[in-house]
């Protein structure tokens, strides 16, 4: 089955994401290329949004690209600096703005004939950021709405159904910000909005069982959403022919690989544990700086991931959890050619595996969707809900080498952390928490003996995606708790403290 798809041209703005969102969140199905790729099938696309920018249309950089093929021939929405294109490029005027017009306004001389504002009134708080303003609207433009610093905050083009706002609906801030792209896209563009997570899981299975056929595949599990809801896909499609590997680095958290792995078999995954910690662990003796244990640690996942490719006879795919965010072209913010995050392109040199053909059923997905799709696929919540934990593992939360006492040391530390968090209901309010082994022995009393023992210290931080991030403001008693719990239970510790730094310029993990 087909969808109907909406095309968000990207001129650069943070918000850009955003728009993709919402407009998913109305169970259709958006599209981000960036301003200057507009896709060469722009038919099967049923409204296009153009974006914010940091740029200025008045200036000789301003993105400037040919719209002839959308213009008055599909529904469009011009947001921001999309709407200030709309303005200055076809006959209007944009200016400096005499005030800054960041932050909260009203919507008011709302236009109530047309669908446009359909249930919004005058009043609505809406979100602006921009230091140019419409000073004069296009040739047939028809003015919207106003606030009280912006005159012309929206307008349409007379027997179009081109409309364009100064102010940013995909902010939560705009408080009926998802009511407008509605109107716009159900009710103006007639989008379809059938786009759910059941019907994803549907037509991927669907797609995953003609693209691999009878073909092997091989798919390591982290024990994150992301692999997890893939390999569950691809087994609902391919079933016994996907062939999962877990690997054991020995920095995984305490009991993770065997609960995991027991999670897995009760998933009915053809998964297969190996437990490399040795190997891991050798490789890493005596190593301090964390870039080569970060570097070491992926040549010898590689190695052991190979090693067990190699087992599966015939094997011809190699899947994938890549997610949206990771693939999504990023205009640069001085305009120049767009940048491909990822690339698996260049073979010389590859481990064999690598060689493989690749699938990744979860690319068109943000991570909130990825999620959704997993309830929809019934895996657990708790799994689901897991907090994202770094590939490398506890390496990067135990400043300098390691060895297995430190890696026991942290494992119980962490442990009675997040078991915390969860028996005292904060798990969910937090995005990622974990606990550092400090490179720092203090001296403490315990009893009548004096102590020079470890000092480890605890982060919980929230954030969207990991870019930046806030410590979380815990309770003091269930500090207090969790600390004596941790210096009463583990052997080697006797100071805790936690940390109270946001990113940036902090980053979440210490090494
Ligand atoms: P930072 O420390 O850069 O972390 O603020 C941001 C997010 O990325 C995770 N992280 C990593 N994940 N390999 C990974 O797979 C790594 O080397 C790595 N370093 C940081 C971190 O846990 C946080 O979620």
């Amino acid at each position: 089955m087909q969808h109907d798809k909406v095309l968000i041209l990207d001129f650069g703005s943070q918000y850009t994401q955003l728009i993709a969102r919402r407009v998913r969140e109305l169970n259709i199905y958006s599209e981000i290329h960036p301003f200057n790729k507009i896709p060469s099938n722009i038919d099967d696309y049923k409204a296009v949004i153009l974006s914010g920018s940091p740029f200025s249309v008045r200036g000789n950089e301003a993105l400037h690209p040919d719209l002839s093929k959308i213009r008055g021939k599909k529904p469009l929405l011009g947001v921001c600096y999309g709407a200030q294109y709309l303005a200055h490029f076809f006959g209007g005027n944009v200016a400096p703005s005499n005030t800054r017009e960041y932050g909260r306004a009203h919507l008011s001389k709302i236009n109530e004939h047309g669908l446009f504002f359909k249930g919004i009134s005058n009043g609505s708080q809406v979100w602006m950021s921009h230091s140019d303003t419409i000073q004069i609207l296009p040739e047939n433009g028809v003015l919207l709405a106003s606030t009280d610093a912006v005159e012309n905050a929206a307008f349409k083009i007379k027997d179009e159904t081109t409309y364009a706002i100064q102010f940013h609906p995909e902010v939560y801030h705009s408080k009926d910000g998802k009511k407008l792209l509605e109107n716009f896209l159900v009710h103006i563009a007639h989008v379809t909005p059938d786009w759910t997570p059941a019907s994803f899981v549907e037509e991927t299975v669907d797609f995953l069982k003609k693209k691999i056929g009878d073909d092997k595949v091989v798919l390591g599990l982290s024990g994150g959403v992301d692999s997890t809801v893939a390999a569950v896909l691809l087994h609902k499609a391919i079933g016994e022919n996907l062939y999962c590997v877990f690997v054991n680095n020995g920095l995984l958290r305490k009991n993770e690989f065997k609960s995991v792995l027991h999670q897995y078999e009760g998933m009915g995954l053809n998964v297969k544990g190996v437990d490399a910690s040795r190997r891991f662990m050798e490789a890493l003796s005596l190593q301090d700086d964390p870039e080569t244990k970060r570097k070491i640690i992926g040549r010898v996942f590689i190695e052991v991931f190979d090693d067990e490719a190699h087992r599966i006879e015939n094997v011809k795919w190699l899947a994938q959890g890549t997610i949206y965010p990771d693939v999504i072209e990023s205009v640069s913010a001085t305009g120049g050619p767009s940048a491909t995050i990822k690339s698996h392109h260049n073979v010389g040199g590859l481990p064999d595996f690598m060689k493989l053909k690749i699938v990744e059923p979860l690319k068109t997905l943000f991570k909130d969707e990825v999620r959704r799709v997993g309830a929809a696929l019934e895996i657990d919540a708790d799994l689901l809900g897991r907090h994202p934990f770094p590939g490398p593992g506890l390496a990067i939360r135990i400043l300098g080498d390691i060895t297995e006492e430190k890696v026991r040391i942290l494992q119980e530390v962490d442990a009675i952390f997040i078991n915390g968090l969860k028996e005292a209901n904060l798990y969910n309010k937090v995005w990622q928490a974990g606990a550092m082994l400090l490179p720092i022995n203090s001296v403490g009393v315990m009893g009548d003996e004096r102590t020079y023992e470890k000092c480890v210290a605890l982060r919980a931080v929230e954030s969207t995606d990991g870019m930046t991030a806030d410590w979380v403001n815990l309770p003091y008693e269930f500090l207090q708790k969790t600390s004596n719990d941790i210096i009463n239970q583990v052997k080697g510790v006797n100071r805790v403290v936690y940390d109270i730094s946001s990113k940036p310029p902090a980053t979440i993990e210490w090494e």
